[in-house]
Parts: structure tokens; C-alpha cells; sequence
């Protein structure tokens, strides 16, 4: 009764039906309606609770539909003595509420490789704003075209589409996607070779499982992205970290051990310094990948946008046969939403990909990936990336003018090669990149330290600047902001 008096003071505008099956439902879970106990006839309830018999009857029979009451002609109404199967998790979110007070569950412990995960992960909470690295402008999205083509397909779904996928994805979407990388990449391929997946993370995960075994050595980029060495590492893999220079992966005598079964480049445009790897350097790297019999992943996740000189042709068509698995992602095209990326595979490797990948992930998104192939068709998708990179150039040209009207020149990274949908701002190695990035943070304004990109010892400060998803306009305000930061770390 008080329970019920404390649930209408609360919420006075509850229809009294749906508070009396929540107090009775909350009672049943917590244990203070004990299983097979006799609940009293709705004319008592009712009476007792001054509310109509109906609604009291109301709300006895959507307990009773639910399972969590039983009539027995002639005998009354109990209390369930199995609760539904459905209510397993609410019955423990609202027991442990109940002890602690509110909705912070102690943690409970992981695996060993779950542990490691947690602790070092990296992926930010904030993901739109000024600089937040990586992102696309979603606002300019063309959706009206997307929504349109989706609308109609969505009128009468051929029920094949909404089914699980099989095969690699949609093959319209895997014809048009060859016949791009094919024009703007210069990627080797037929839409055999292609399996779409749910983002790049997707994809290193089953390149992970397929081709490598716990233990076995792969080389990833230092600095590098970390979602990539998080995939690999949580597949047990041996990651190894190899440095970068003006032109790319550079192994030192160190690496040359047993050879790497995977070795993941970004040579487009490096992630995160920006540097293009060079002719001479792609060569050698192919030569050892064949000689040792490894893969190399080539991860081409923004080289779409290059403001200056000829797009940087895929290290994937550079020969015949090369032994490189090509991954790509909307996420930076069209938006990160999406989760919609592709890979190319060498032929011989395609067909069990795409086999791997339906009886692991039991993929689906069959409709969007059909909106997406006829939006490629109509020209929609090239005329965007045509259209964003006009736009994103000018906002980096505008990052560029507040950086040196502010803190002088010298300050964008070396290996800085004009494209992509960040910059890295290079600090003097005395300055703690993480203290600035957190004191811009609390202000609102996001920038990753570069520091957080090295798995050793960083041997650089800096700071990754997203520059496209806000215009020129709304960059001063947070530019100012930072440079506070950075002058008051100065002074520290
Ligand atoms: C180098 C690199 N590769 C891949 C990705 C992720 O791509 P996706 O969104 O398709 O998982 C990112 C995301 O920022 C990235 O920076």
C-alpha cells in the first residue's frame, strides 16, 4: 500500500492502471510478492486502493498475459511460480538497484583478453564537434537522394532483402564498388573479389581469424591506429610495432625475425602523420610479402580526399597478384553510421571469406546495401565525394590560416601530405600532449594527443585536429580555446 501511495505521488499523471502493474510487477520481481502467493480479488484491491475495479482487472491481466500471475478457477489469482524468461535481466538490473542505490553495478570480472581490451581502450565517447579527428561533415549527407531510392525499394522489399546475407553482401553494391575502386583507386578486382562488412573493424577481425593463428607475428604501423591493434590483439595475435617515416613503414634489422603472417599499412596516407608511402618503399614491401609469404592489409580508409596533385593509386594495383588484401569504408565518404565497409581479396582467397563471414557474423543489411548500389549508379556517390572534398579543403586551408595566425608556422606536422579529414599539430616534445587534449576537452573541445597512437614509448607530442565535420565559422571559438590550453601548458 505505501509502495503504491510512493508510485502515484511520483508520477500523478501514470494512467492508474499502468502504475498498479508496475507496483505489482516491481513487487513480484523484488521478492515481496512471493511466488504462489494469492493476490487479493480485484473488488478488494480496488476498493482498498480507492481506484475502479477495471482498471485493477486491467492491470491483473497484463500480468496474467505476461506470466507473471496464474488463475485458478474458482481459487483466485497468484503469483507465478516461474518467472517469464523475459524478465531474467530486469529482475537482476532491479535487485542490484535495490542494494546499491542506483545504476552502477559493481564490475564484474572479464576473461584475461577482455581485461586487456577494456583497459587500454581508446574509442571516445565524443564523436561530433570541432576537432573531433576522423569524422565527416554527416550534415552534408545527401539524404533526400539516399531516402529517396530507399523508399522505393522499402514500397514493395523483395523479402530476399530482408533476409540474412550470404556471399559476400549484395551484388549490385559489390558490381558498382568494383567499377569505382577499379576508376578512382586503380584497384585489381570483380565483384567476386569483394566482401562487404560492417565497418573496417569487421573486416581485420575475420582477416585476423583466416589467416592468422594465436601467436603468429603481425606488423601494424607506429604510431597506427589503435582500433586495428585492439582487433588483433584480442584474436591473439603478436603485434608488433614498426615505424614510420616521411615514406611510409619503415622495418628496421629488429623486425627482420621470423617474418609477419599480416603486416597492415595505411600507405595512401598514413594514419595518423599523414605520410605517403613512397614508390621505392611499396616495391620493397610487396617483394618481402611474397618472398615470406605474408599478407599485407592495406587499410585506404580517407584517401577519397586529397586536396592537391593526382590521387595516390592503390598499393593493391601497383602488380599483378599482388599479395594484398585492399580495405576500404564508407565511414569517411558518406557517414560513420553507416558501419558499411568493403574488402578486395586475392581471388584464390575470396570464396572463403565470404564463406567465414556469413557463419560468424550472419550478416544482413541486404536493403541498405541495395539504397547504396543504385545511389553509386545514379552518380550520387562520386559527385559527393567530388562536392566534400571542395568542402573540406577549404575548411583545412582555414585550420591552416588560424594555426599560423595564432601560433606562428612550423607547427603542422612534416609529414603532413594535404589530405584526409585531420592534421596533426605537432608540439615541442616537452609539452605533455595528453594534459593539453584533456584541459581542451573539459572546455569542450575535442583533439586526440598523438602520444595515444604509439604502443612504446612516444617519441613525438602532438595533437590530432579534426577539421571536417565544422565549418569555418564554428572553428574560431574552440581554435581560441586550445590555444589557451596550449599556453597555459606552456607556462605550467
Ligand atoms: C586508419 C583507420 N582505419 C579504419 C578506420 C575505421 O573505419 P570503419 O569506420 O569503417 O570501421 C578508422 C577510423 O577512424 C581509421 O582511422
Amino acid at each position: 500500500m505505501q509502495r503504491w501511495m510512493d508510485l502515484r505521488k511520483a508520477d500523478p499523471r501514470q494512467p492508474a492502471n499502468r502504475a498498479l502493474y508496475g507496483c505489482l510487477r516491481q513487487a513480484i520481481l523484488d521478492g515481496s510478492l512471493p511466488a504462489s502467493s494469492r493476490l487479493p480479488p480485484s473488488r478488494d484491491l480496488a476498493s482498498e486502493l480507492k481506484l475502479s475495479r477495471n482498471t485493477v482487472m486491467h492491470a491483473y491481466e497484463q500480468l496474467l498475459a505476461e506470466g507473471y500471475l496464474r488463475t485458478l478457477t474458482g481459487s483466485g489469482t497468484f503469483v507465478a511460480d516461474v518467472v517469464p524468461d523475459n524478465i531474467l535481466w530486469t529482475r537482476t538490473g532491479a535487485a542490484s538497484r535495490l542494494k546499491t542505490g542506483d545504476d552502477q553495478a559493481p564490475p564484474i570480472p572479464l576473461s584475461g583478453r577482455g581485461r586487456g581490451l577494456v583497459k587500454d581502450a581508446s574509442a571516445s565517447s565524443i564523436q561530433w564537434g570541432a576537432f573531433v579527428p576522423g569524422v565527416p561533415d554527416v550534415t552534408e549527407f545527401p539524404y533526400r537522394k539516399f531516402t529517396q531510392i530507399s523508399a522505393r525499394l522499402w514500397r514493395r522489399p523483395p523479402p530476399e532483402l530482408l533476409s540474412y546475407s550470404s556471399g559476400g553482401g549484395y551484388y549490385e553494391l559489390r558490381h558498382e564498388l568494383a567499377i569505382h575502386l577499379r576508376q578512382a583507386r586503380s584497384v585489381n578486382c570483380d565483384p567476386d573479389q569483394i566482401v562487404i562488412t560492417e565497418g573496417v573493424h569487421q573486416a581485420v577481425d575475420l582477416i585476423a581469424r583466416l589467416l592468422g593463428d594465436p601467436q603468429d607475428k603481425v606488423w601494424v604501423e607506429e604510431p597506427g591506429y589503435w582500433g586495428i591493434r585492439s582487433v588483433l590483439t584480442i584474436n591473439g595475435l603478436r603485434v608488433e610495432s614498426v615505424p614510420v617515416d616521411e615514406e611510409g613503414l619503415a622495418p628496421e634489422a629488429r623486425h627482420h625475425g621470423r617474418p609477419p603472417k599480416l603486416i597492415f599499412v595505411t600507405p595512401s596516407h598514413q594514419y595518423p602523420l599523414g605520410s605517403v608511402m613512397s614508390l621505392r618503399r611499396r616495391l620493397a614491401l610487396l617483394e618481402y610479402a611474397s618472398q615470406h609469404s605474408s599478407w599485407i592489409v592495406e587499410d585506404d580508409y580517407d584517401s577519397e580526399f586529397r586536396f592537391s596533385g593526382h590521387p595516390i593509386p592503390s598499393l593493391q594495383g601497383l602488380v599483378p597478384d599482388a599479395p594484398v588484401i585492399y580495405v576500404g569504408t564508407f565511414s569517411k565518404t558518406l557517414y560513420p553510421g553507416m558501419r558499411s565497409a568493403y574488402m578486395v581479396l586475392p581471388k584464390g582467397l575470396a570464396a572463403s571469406f565470404s564463406k567465414a563471414h556469413s557463419e560468424l557474423y550472419r550478416e544482413g543489411h541486404l536493403l541498405t546495401q541495395a539504397t547504396l548500389a543504385e545511389f553509386i549508379k545514379a552518380g550520387y556517390y562520386a559527385a559527393h565525394i567530388r562536392r566534400m572534398r571542395l568542402i573540406y579543403a577549404s575548411r583545412r586551408t582555414a585550420l591552416i590560416a588560424f594555426i599560423e595566425k595564432w601560433l606562428g608556422s612550423g607547427w603542422l606536422h612534416p609529414y603532413d601530405s594535404n589530405a584526409g579529414l585531420h592534421l596533426v599539430l605537432s608540439l615541442p616534445n616537452e609539452m605533455n600532449d595528453v594534459q593539453v587534449a584533456r584541459a581542451a576537452l573539459e572546455r569542450a573541445v575535442a583533439v586526440r594527443p598523438l602520444s595515444k597512437y604509439y604502443a612504446g614509448q612516444p617519441t613525438e607530442s602532438g595533437l590530432l585536429m579534426g577539421f571536417a565535420c565544422v565549418s569555418e565559422q564554428e572553428m574560431r571559438a574552440p581554435f581560441e580555446i586550445l590555444v589557451e590550453c596550449l599556453r597555459a601548458q606552456n607556462a605550467a
